[in-house]
């Protein structure tokens, strides 16, 4: 994986939203949206469902809340979430997923869900985000290039959904594709993973309450960058394992395979849980820094999430299973 940081003296302590204001800033939205909707009724043309900066309705607050950070792990801002990502569908470099999947039309939009379950079928966008099933989830979210950020993302728990489907005792992993599309997706022209970008979960991780699928951040329908229109985020492992653009989900026996682990079996295993005391070949994961400030901070176990999921792994050897 390439490493391209972002310095500390590019970022502004002005660019990072409080709590506060990213709630004033959501209730502005509201209002502004509902406002928006009248005059639209009125005097201009219909929207798009799906455009940037639409608000998602019915948005629950959870126990991931932003209340449930500590003091010293603010939010990011709306700035740096959208404008720092990896993406590579869209171009390997940090800025290029912003600049270049402006034009990216995530819509109609449906998820292929097969294998081992009793009722395969589809799931399509309107479906995840019918009103009162999304929730607010807050997150530690570490990249394995040792940065992070707080991404305060709109989302719905991934086990309630594969529940859906029944799957059978076969079920013992999940697995995920992003679409392949390389007119679509300009960066799919060039062999820089072996496409399309694949990744995979054991069935418990999947279930585990913490696993979600994100259709938004901010309040927000989520930016084409950001994986749209729906992508996994679990975070209390590295960053690559949250897939972006989700098409197909496949319960099976086998441990899938997944896109980094097929480019560099050496350093990136199935796993990945954010881990310290496991170097990655290449560098030290001892240690991150936060997008926004200056000096690194230690990074946690299980990237903070230990309570919730250490249980998942007893009896493992994480050095071997890294
Ligand atoms: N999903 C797809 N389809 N393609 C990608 O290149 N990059 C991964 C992950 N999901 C990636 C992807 C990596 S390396 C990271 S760190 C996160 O997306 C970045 O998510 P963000 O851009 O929302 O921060």
């Amino acid at each position: 994986m390439l490493i391209k940081h972002r310095k500390a003296s590019d970022v502004l302590g002005s660019e990072i939203t409080s709590k506060s204001v990213f709630d004033d800033r959501r209730r502005f939205l509201k209002t502004a949206a509902l406002a928006g909707a009248g005059l639209a009724a009125s005097t201009l043309p219909t929207l798009p469902a799906y455009a940037a900066r639409t608000p998602l309705d019915g948005v629950q607050k959870s126990k991931w809340s932003a209340e449930s950070l500590p003091e010293n792990d603010p939010v990011n801002s709306y700035e740096d979430i959208t404008s720092y990502n990896n993406f590579y569908e869209f171009g390997t470099g940090k800025s290029d997923p912003k600049e270049n999947a402006q034009e990216f039309e995530p819509r109609p939009w449906e998820i292929m869900v097969e294998g081992a379950c009793a009722k395969p079928g589809k799931i399509s966008f309107e479906d995840l985000i019918k009103p009162h099933t999304l929730e607010e989830r807050v997150y530690r979210f570490r990249c394995v290039e040792a940065w992070s950020m707080v991404v305060p993302w709109v989302g719905v728990p991934l086990g309630d959904i594969l529940k859906r489907f029944e799957p059978t005792a076969d079920a013992r992993y999940v697995y995920f594709e992003t679409l392949l599309d390389p007119e679509r997706m300009p960066g799919q022209r060039a062999p820089v993973l072996n496409w399309p970008y694949k990744e995979g979960l054991r069935m418990d991780e999947a279930m585990n309450p913490l696993s979600i699928l994100a259709v938004g951040l901010y309040g927000e329908v989520i930016p084409n960058q950001n994986g749209a229109p729906v992508r996994l985020v679990v975070p209390w492992k590295y960053g690559f394992k949250s897939i972006k653009s989700i098409v197909k989900i496949k319960f099976q026996k086998e441990m899938p395979p997944t896109s980094w682990n097929e480019a560099a079996a050496r350093e990136y295993g199935f796993y990945s849980n954010v881990n310290p005391a496991v170097r990655h070949p290449r560098w030290s994961q001892a240690s991150e820094r936060r997008i926004g400030e200056i000096f690194k901070r230690k990074t946690l176990m299980f990237n903070g999430y230990e309570e919730e999921v250490a249980g998942l792994y007893t009896d493992m050897d994480l050095r071997k299973w890294f």
